[in-house]
């Protein structure tokens, strides 16, 4: 159904590069998505994925066609792209679909105008590959087939989720937005001190891969609790125990309610910028 819908993407990287991607492999026609960036290696990159991509350098001529007009520049930069939105000629109730983290609902329709249908997405990093997650809110003003059109355009990454408290938008950053960061430190962290036990770097690196992914698979297929898959790999007294009791003694618990908290003020402090 959005097969043919217009889409406009402002800003042209990694993460509208995802979506892009997965459009395309969905089978949306190319000629229907639009994409504005500044950069010109961004717009070369671009036309290398389709040739049929339209791709320009001015915002205005993305936002005068999109009846989907994607927001995924940086959350510093928002301010400046939506001051240029307001001042080009767009489609009247153009969806405006943001992908930034911390930017609000308000604070665009505070530009947009108090009517203008806004759908808010945290996504995330595995969207590269199909695998992300999506969560969504929506204002009054969008309609649901306006929903259905933002549902569908993040479906081509992933999962999606919708949520209909605002407030909850800065948490879901700080779990599912900035996460695909914490577990790659994570294997940042194994794959060194894989190294430093004395195992080859290939080897190292292949073992933290397809521990993370094996780990994440079960996860995913186990309706169990996190603490009962833990459990079934931790004999008392064996090696793993060895290592989670001194994480645990380290306090590894506050480190990561420490570490979340802080993603999730600086997602309420980009917001009210
Ligand atoms: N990447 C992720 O994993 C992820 C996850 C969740 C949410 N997000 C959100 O997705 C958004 C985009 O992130 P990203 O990683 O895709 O960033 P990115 O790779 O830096 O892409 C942003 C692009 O927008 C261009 N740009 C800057 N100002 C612009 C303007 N005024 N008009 C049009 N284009 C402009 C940038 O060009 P220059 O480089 O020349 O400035 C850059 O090519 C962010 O708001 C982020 O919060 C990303």
């Amino acid at each position: 159904m959005t097969k043919q819908l217009q889409i406009g993407f402002i800003g042209g990287g990694n993460m509208a590069q995802a979506i892009i991607r997965g459009l395309l492999h969905s089978g949306h026609n190319p000629s229907h998505v639009h994409i504005a960036d500044p950069s010109e290696k961004q717009r070369d990159c671009l036309a290398s994925i389709n040739g049929d991509l339209g791709i320009s350098a001015n915002n205005k001529d993305v936002a005068a066609i999109a009846q989907v007009l994607v927001l995924a520049v940086k959350p510093q930069m928002m301010t400046l792209a939506l001051e240029e939105l307001a001042a080009d000629p767009r489609p009247e109730k153009q969806l405006i679909v943001s992908v930034a983290a911390g930017i609000t609902l308000s604070s665009i329709q505070s530009v947009t105008g108090p009517s203008a249908p806004v759908i808010r997405v945290m996504p995330n990093h595995p969207a590269l590959v199909n695998a992300g997650i999506s969560v969504l809110i929506a204002t009054d003003s969008a309609t649901e087939e306006q929903k259905q059109w933002a549902e569908q355009i993040t479906s081509v990454i992933g999962k999606s989720l919708w949520i209909d408290d605002e407030t909850m938008m800065d948490a879901v950053t700080a779990i599912s937005g900035s996460g695909p960061a914490y577990f790659y430190l994570l294997m940042e962290i194994m794959e060194e001190c894989a190294q430093q036990l004395g195992l080859p770097a290939e080897l190292a690196q292949a073992l933290v891969k397809q521990t993370a992914f094996g780990s994440g698979q079960v996860a995913t297929e186990s309706d169990g609790a996190f603490s009962s898959l833990r459990a079934s790999v931790t004999s008392p007294g064996g090696t793993t125990a060895a290592a989670t009791n001194l994480l645990e003694e380290e306090g590894i618990r506050d480190i990561f309610r420490k570490a979340l908290t802080a993603a999730r003020d600086r997602s309420i402090e980009l917001g009210l910028k």
